[in-house]
């Protein structure tokens, strides 16, 4: 793949003067209408001009994962554009330099999230939990997502193969798995994708909060997405509650799509006494 040498500085001033104009209209309005506290929409904005850059730097390992997934089984490819985003976060985190990497994955559809962070982190071992059935945007035919449920799991099963020995898989409900699972401070990494209705990610992002040691990493997928009617609904408004909530015990690391968290203590404080 060619990279794009023709785009001088004029291309870019007008994209950054195009993404502030942007980020005024739309997404700050939508931030504020979802809870979201100033560290975390100051990093949005910031993050906005950082990204070009981030993108730049891991075009070729951007290219080598799409040629991979080419030989595999996937019907869609959403994931790969958060592709230099992830590196950026494992070289700055230092996640690849861990002897072993115990990660959690909410929602894994047909594991191309997951056969990237296995790909990157041969240390690492990988907890996926999913129904395998979808969550509401995969049975709505009005926004074009209605997919052939029947074979999801079957194809995160092929795609995975090679991986097949570092995986673990929990079929069933985010919230029965953690309710079966109650170690703390277990994950090195959380990747939380699974429902993107408010009320369940609110769960998964405090379950998956406890679940993560101090100084691991979490990433919630789809921070702006707005799917449901009521902004309130939308994962949004969870992620802003963690961050409010946990505002003493971690540190905002990215948000633009997607927000990443470093958990900095354990967000369990002693009673007064
Ligand atoms: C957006 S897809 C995950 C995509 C995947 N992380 C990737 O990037 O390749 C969301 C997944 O979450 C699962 N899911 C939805 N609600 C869930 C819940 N409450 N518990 C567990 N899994 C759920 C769905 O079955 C679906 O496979």
């Amino acid at each position: 793949m060619k990279r794009n040498t023709a785009r001088g500085p004029f291309h870019r001033l007008h994209k950054r003067i195009w993404n502030l104009s942007r980020f005024l209209r739309k997404t700050l309005w939508f931030m504020l209408r979802t809870g979201a506290p100033w560290p975390l929409v100051a990093r949005n904005f910031v993050d906005g001009f950082a990204r070009e850059a981030i993108e730049r730097e891991h075009f070729d390992a951007k290219a080598a994962f799409v040629a991979e997934i080419e030989t595999l089984d996937f019907s869609g490819r959403w994931f790969v554009d958060h592709v230099p985003m992830w590196l950026s976060v494992v070289r700055d985190t230092g996640l690849d330099r861990r002897e072993r990497v115990e990660a959690l994955e909410i929602g894994s559809w047909e594991g191309m999230s997951s056969l990237f962070l296995l790909d990157t982190l041969p240390q690492a071992r990988l907890t996926c939990v999913d129904t395998w059935g979808g969550g509401d945007e995969h049975h709505d035919a009005e926004h074009g997502v209605v997919a052939e449920m029947s074979r999801v799991e079957a194809r995160f099963d092929a795609n995975n193969a090679a991986h097949a020995g570092r995986i673990v898989k929990f079929k069933g409900y985010s919230r029965d798995y953690f309710v079966a699972h109650r170690d703390r401070e277990r994950f090195d990494f959380i990747y939380v994708d699974g429902s993107h209705f408010a009320d369940d990610v609110v769960h998964d992002a405090f379950d998956a909060f406890a679940a993560l040691k101090v100084g691991g990493v979490m990433i919630f997928d789809d921070y702006l997405w707005r799917y449901y009617s009521d902004p309130l609904d939308n994962p949004a408004s969870a992620v802003a509650a963690l961050v409010r909530i946990k505002a003493g015990s971690c540190r905002i690391l990215r948000a633009y799509q997607q927000v990443v968290l470093v958990k900095t203590g354990t967000g369990h404080s002693e009673p007064r006494g």
